[in-house]
């Protein structure tokens, strides 16, 4: 449980989530959000787990081995995409993480009484050293194999984590400004709930949230022991995700009103949102701004802790590549962690030097269209593929009376053909 609230929770609660409330109206997308979490993205992450604890191996191997005759092509081609799926999310991923590691170093040199413009500003050099520093970590990490110790220990941080968030939503609603951000983000405009481009963005932050899409879930579930009820144990994950992502909004979209009141310009003359990606860090730094002396340790504790909880989810990422040149390929952890890493920061820095050209492009590609199409795949797997005895055994490992339970009445039928279709439905009604 650890090791996947440790994936789920990341900079999507933080980061993303906010940037696509902002640009979406509000409440309406939060409604939207949820309600798509429960019915779509949580009877995936389901059938992710399930696949994983059963098969213990990576991606590839893992939905060969839930395959039939027939279908054994497709279950390796879904491994290998949801295997570059992970990587290219990564190589995004680590820039915005980079990022914050940035403003980290910022608030620590502004403490022992430097100058920090050149953490805090855009550059080229700054995005290419932290980016590479994040990919060092996270490789370090996964080379070694200690990612279950880091698991412990993010979650020892998590809670800190959310004390602080809390004491700042409750310090920024004291600020001149901040009430209009609570009305927008506490009133959903249900004319909007509907909007094609708002269905979109909510089902892939949804997907994106929960790791969904990729196999990293399927690679944790490998991880979890037999005696655990995993229907709950996804639950619980489901709505902490939920829950951390809720608590950022109330975090940032006052603080983001209350910016705009002290001059700061958010939004362009057509409403949109100006440089969405960094929303967060032209709101929050200016926030802690007007705490005086006290602002530099909070944003130093801010941006270390999202520093962490960004860490706990790229090993996540970087986990799926390495565990079937590990598993598949045979490389020993250490080889396939710096090799396939290094590869994969070679592409962030690709997308570094044309981010305005790449940039949302690779963002759009891995979480609107693959990670929803790769999920319907694994509906596919789930509801028709695989043996429903193995299933409901697989189940009933921690959860005997599974037979019986509610979950278990809805559930296959539920991935067989509801999920699945919604999915799609929801894609191609975006995309025409
Ligand atoms: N869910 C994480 C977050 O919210 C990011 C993440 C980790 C992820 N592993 C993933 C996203 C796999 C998609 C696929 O920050």
């Amino acid at each position: 449980m650890a090791a996947a609230s440790g994936s789920a929770i990341g900079l999507g609660n933080i980061w993303g989530f906010p940037i696509k409330v902002a640009s979406n109206g509000g409440g309406a997308f939060v409604f939207t959000y949820i309600i798509l979490t429960f019915i779509l993205a949580y009877p995936i992450l389901m059938a992710e787990l399930v696949i994983g604890r059963h098969a213990k191996a990576d991606t590839v191997k893992s939905m060969v081995s839930i395959s039939g005759p027939k279908s054994r092509g497709l279950g390796a081609m879904t491994g290998y995409w949801g295997m570059l799926t992970a990587s290219l999310i990564l190589s995004f991923y680590a820039i915005v993480a980079g990022w914050m590691i940035a403003h980290a170093g910022g608030s620590l040199v502004s403490l022992v009484g430097l100058t920090d413009s050149w953490f805090i500003t855009e550059s080229m050099s700054r995005s290419i050293i932290f980016c590479t520093l994040f990919f060092v970590l996270t490789i370090g990490i996964v080379a070694s194999g200690v990612a279950s110790g880091i698991e412990k220990w993010s979650t020892r941080l998590m809670p800190i984590l959310i004390l602080l968030i809390i004491s700042l939503v409750i310090y920024i609603a004291t600020l001149p400004g901040a009430s209009a951000g609570w009305a927008v983000y506490l009133q959903p405009d249900f004319s909007k709930v509907t909007e094609p481009s708002l269905v979109l963005d909510a089902l892939s932050q949804a997907f994106f949230s929960l790791s969904l899409g990729v196999g990293t879930m399927m690679v944790y579930g490998s991880y979890i022991s037999k005696s655990e009820n995993l229907p709950k144990l996804g639950a619980t994950v489901a709505c902490m995700d939920i829950g951390i992502a809720v608590l950022a909004g109330m975090l940032v979209i006052p603080a983001m009103y209350v910016a705009q009141h002290n001059g700061v310009v958010i939004y362009d003359e057509a409403g949109n949102l100006i440089e969405s990606g960094r929303l967060i860090f032209n709101v929050l730094p200016s926030l802690f701004e007007t705490m005086g002396a006290a602002g530099n340790i909070v944003s130093l504790l801010f941006f270390v802790l999202m520093s962490i909880a960004a860490l706990t989810s790229s090993i996540s990422m970087l986990e799926v590549p390495v565990a079937y040149a590990n598993d598949s390929l045979g490389l020993s952890r250490k080889k396939a962690a710096w090799y396939v890493g290094i590869a994969i920061l070679a592409f962030s820095v690709l997308i570094v030097f044309n981010m305005d050209l790449l940039f949302d492009g690779v963002v759009n590609f891995a979480t609107q269209f693959s990670e929803p199409l790769i999920g319907i795949l694994f509906c596919f797997f789930v509801g028709w593929v695989w043996k429903r005895d193995t299933l409901l055994g697989e189940l009933k490992e921690g959860c005997p009376e599974m037979q019986e339970s509610f979950f278990w009445k809805v559930w296959p039928a539920y991935v067989r053909f509801i999920c699945p279709t919604a999915v799609l439905a929801l894609l191609v009604r975006s995309f025409i």
